[in-house]
């Protein structure tokens, strides 16, 4: 098969410096970070693609200083590296003023021989890690954030306080996605657009401008082994998707768990769908199984940039003010209309069919 590769497509470095222009103050800085999260990204694709090649599989030995991190979960030997390559990458060149990461419990400080600047990164560097070792789809988020004022002017060490912003404050958010084809999703304000990494030239080429997600869908993800914890808002919803065109909603539905997030994001920016990681009943220390700072906030905010919607099933995410740095919180975002329609499902009073173990099995008595 012969294979035609467009040459006039607008590079990531094109595309930045022409957003750029929008703001003639910029100093560039912004831009540079951008850069170097997207060289991190290339860095943590090429090892994911070459896998047990690389001695890279598996979990992170106790040996090599641990292999549990700050969320109790098992660390991969690919979330230790992918992280190191986030910090190296970004830590140089004098625009972070400090940085916060799902593998790390504290802040992380610049070290004293770089400079220090305006922005704070949080990051996962490795959503989905439970997916390496079976070759399936994972990514990398991040979320960009002014650093407050008087960091910037003291050049103080960052403390957890100061990431704790809502989403609404993101200057940037995005995500890698190293599946079939390396991809960064990438919003800085004015809409979502989608570059694939070109692996000869090595750079991420415009592929996916302006990406926008339909408003209805019919195609849900959730890990339905959870049912049983869920609240009456979600078991309503669920239900009515699975009783299909005989049920309240008269249409079918599809469902799809990959376990990645990232991957699922991605599959609802490209065709709609609606995803939902609700808070539960499952463990009353665990109020939601996702992260507000480097999951919720910049995939809420790639949503709603995209035309869809992002929530905690029943506030916008974009709007919680976060307590703490490694906060979970209940998760729902994708196609507008239904993701509005669990959030109405959360205000309206619940009613004795939906709490009544009689009927919570099927929807046939609901309206
Ligand atoms: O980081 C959390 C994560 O790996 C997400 O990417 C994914 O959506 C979720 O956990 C999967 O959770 P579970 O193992 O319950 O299906």
């Amino acid at each position: 098969m012969s294979m035609t590769l467009r040459s006039n497509r607008s590079t990531l470095t094109q595309f930045l410096i022409e957003e750029r222009r929008r703001f003639p103050g910029a100093s560039g800085d912004f831009n540079a970070l951008i850069l170097d999260v997207a060289l991190a990204c290339k860095g943590i694709a090429k090892a994911v693609a070459y896998g047990e090649l690389a001695g890279v599989m598996g979990n992170h030995a106790a040996e090599d200083g641990g292999s549990v991190n700050v969320q109790g979960e098992t660390q991969k030997k690919l979330d230790v590296l992918s992280n190191d390559v986030f910090m190296q990458r970004t830590e140089w060149a004098g625009n972070l003023a400090g940085m916060a990461s799902e593998e790390m419990e504290q802040p992380y400080q610049i070290p004293a021989q770089y400079p220090r600047g305006n922005y704070l990164i949080v990051f996962d560097p490795l959503d989905g890690s439970s997916n390496i070792d079976v070759n399936v789809s994972v990514g990398s988020i991040f979320s960009i954030l002014r650093a407050p004022q008087e960091v910037i002017d003291s050049g103080r060490d960052v403390v957890e306080a100061d990431f704790l912003q809502p989403g609404t404050r993101q200057l940037a958010a995005g995500y890698a996605l190293y599946g079939p084809t390396t991809m960064l999703v990438l919003t800085v304000g004015d809409g979502v657009n989608g570059f694939t990494l070109d692996p000869n030239l090595g750079e991420f080429m415009l592929t996916h401008p302006k990406l926008r997600i339909p408003e209805d869908t019919q195609e849900f993800a959730i890990n339905a082994s959870n049912a049983r914890f869920w609240e009456a808002p979600v078991k309503r919803y669920v239900d009515e998707c699975l009783a299909g065109k005989t049920g309240a909603r008269g249409k079918d539905f599809n469902m799809r768990w990959i376990a990645s997030m990232v991957a699922e994001a991605h599959r609802i920016l490209m065709r709609g769908g609606v995803f939902m990681y609700p808070r539960d009943t499952k463990d009353p220390a665990k109020p939601g199984r996702l992260r507000l700072l480097y999951e919720a906030n910049p995939v809420g905010m790639i949503m709603e940039q995209a035309g869809g919607r992002a929530s905690t099933g029943e506030v916008p995410m974009l709007g919680v003010q976060p307590t703490s740095l490694h906060q979970r919180i209940g998760f729902v975002f994708g196609s507008k209309n239904e993701v509005e329609r669990i959030e109405r499902y959360h205000r309206e009073p619940v009613s004795v069919e939906l709490t009544n173990p009689l009927f919570a099995e099927r929807s046939l008595f609901r309206d």
